[in-house]
């Protein structure tokens, strides 16, 4: 099939390598030159691991071109996916809608023949019943272009497995050609059992905000529940543990930590509570508010940890940063827990190292003014604290020994609940573990 993507970012872009490895002719499309350029040359312009090779071999067998242009796409592809960003709205909590509509504006006037836009952005519900609104105004061939909805759940640093193996295909349809369309994109997928749910538009739309809900409540409940034991000298860990031994529970999404950030979890519960706002019924969902402000307020308590740690004032304190992606395996920074708490300690006072593997040069476009290193080493050098704030897999496997030299006092304050701690103690180190009793 002759497919386009719109928008390549974290998303469009594996969605784009992700559908040429199913065998499609693809063409990615995106308003930012340098990405494409980059793109075309088979570069990554984010780090996401095993995606540079899906890529790279995708286009090695021409089934993957990129291009800026949306009159191109149109004569291009008959089956459109939009993945541009629907970023949280400067000065209020709903979605910004405003790349979305560029790109209907932008297609629509384009398309000469039956086509398929599918949308994959996480939207407000009844986004895809105006969209469809605004296609039958704009399109040539008028009610030919039919409005789908197929979001998106593919996790950063997992999105390559995600988009070739995701655990269930949504669509919103209005029309069985639409549903058909659909299944013959996604054959490989379904042929391999994978289950598939043909809905209408805003069922779909719904599924995927009601999901990042769902997943959000839960780290918020695990981090209210880790506070409490924190009150009480309780150990979250079992606790947690404890509670996902129950299967109508489970275990995953239940890590208590810092909480959630990232450029969807976020904004995406901010926007499903401004939807429903607007449609009248937000008592349905106040509880967002509360899963928010939970866990909005686990970045201040790290830093209050952090003070108190360090004996009641961060006035010229040398903090070691580990971490300032929002996640491990990923470069991305939006709403990072982990550099929100770097840049609070450092406007209190302290000087803050931040080390990343690999997210230093997104994390000094967004908070210039901290220091950054790439090399381990150097952040805990003359650290009179540590912070851990993403919990990569490297720092799981530090040569404590070697670091307690390079320290100025071997402490540290475990946000994120994934190392040793008694490997830690063992080595001579002060530990705190927010919702972990202190020794
Ligand atoms: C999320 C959804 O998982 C995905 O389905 C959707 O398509 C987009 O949003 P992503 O933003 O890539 O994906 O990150 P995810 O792995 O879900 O983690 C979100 C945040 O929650 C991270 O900051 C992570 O550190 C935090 N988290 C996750 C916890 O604090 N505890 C947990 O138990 C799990």
């Amino acid at each position: 099939m002759r497919i386009t993507v719109i928008g390549t970012g974290y998303l469009g872009a594996v969605h784009a390598a992700g559908m040429a490895e199913l065998g499609h002719d693809v063409l990615g499309v995106d308003v930012d030159a340098d990405k494409i350029e980059s793109l075309s040359r088979g570069h990554a312009p984010f780090f996401e691991p095993g995606f540079p090779e899906l890529l790279r071999n995708n286009i090695a067998a021409g089934r993957l071109k990129f291009s800026t242009s949306l009159k191109e796409a149109a004569e291009f592809g008959d089956v459109h996916f939009i993945c541009v960003g629907t970023p949280q709205r400067p000065g209020s909590t709903a979605a910004d809608m405003k790349y979305v509509d560029a790109v209907i504006e932008g297609l629509v006037p384009n398309l000469n023949r039956a086509s398929l836009i599918v949308g994959k952005s996480t939207v407000p519900v009844g986004t895809a019943a105006r969209l469809s609104t605004m296609v039958a105004g704009l399109a040539p061939v008028g009610a030919k272009v039919e409005v789908a909805w197929n979001p998106e759940f593919l996790r950063e640093g997992f999105a390559v497995n995600d988009t070739l193996h995701p655990d269930r295909l949504v669509v919103g349809v209005t029309s069985a050609e639409a549903d058909d369309t659909l299944r013959e994109v996604y054959r490989t997928i379904l042929e391999a059992g994978t289950p598939y749910i043909s809905t209408d538009v805003a069922t779909a739309e719904l599924v995927k905000v009601s999901a990042n809900a769902f997943l959000a409540t839960k780290i918020s409940f695990i981090n209210a529940i880790s506070e409490i034991c924190e009150a009480v000298g309780a150990d979250i860990m079992p606790l947690a543990a404890a509670l996902g031994h129950d299967a109508r529970i489970g275990n995953r999404f239940l890590s208590p930590g810092l909480g959630f950030g990232g450029g969807c979890l976020p904004k995406d519960i901010r926007a499903f509570l401004a939807r429903a706002e607007e449609l009248g019924i937000e008592e349905s969902l106040t509880f967002l508010r509360n899963v928010d402000s939970i866990n909005v307020n686990r970045r201040q308590r790290a830093v209050n940890l952090a003070r108190d740690m360090l004996g009641g004032s961060l006035e010229n304190k040398r903090i070691a940063v580990l971490g300032a992606a929002f996640k491990p395996n990923s470069d991305d920074v939006r709403d990072s827990p982990a550099l929100c708490v770097a840049n609070a300690l450092q406007s209190q006072g302290a000087n803050v190292r931040v080390h990343d593997p690999e997210a230093v040069e997104n994390a000094r476009a967004s908070y210039p003014g901290l220091n950054y290193t790439t090399e381990v080493d150097k952040a805990f050098e003359g650290a009179q604290l540590t912070v851990h704030l993403t919990e990569w897999q490297e720092y799981r496997q530090l040569d404590l020994a070697h670091l307690s030299t390079l320290v100025t006092s071997p402490c540290i304050l475990d946000a994120r609940n994934t190392l040793d701690i008694d490997h830690w103690r063992a080595a001579g180190w002060t530990v705190r573990a927010m919702g972990r009793p202190t020794r």
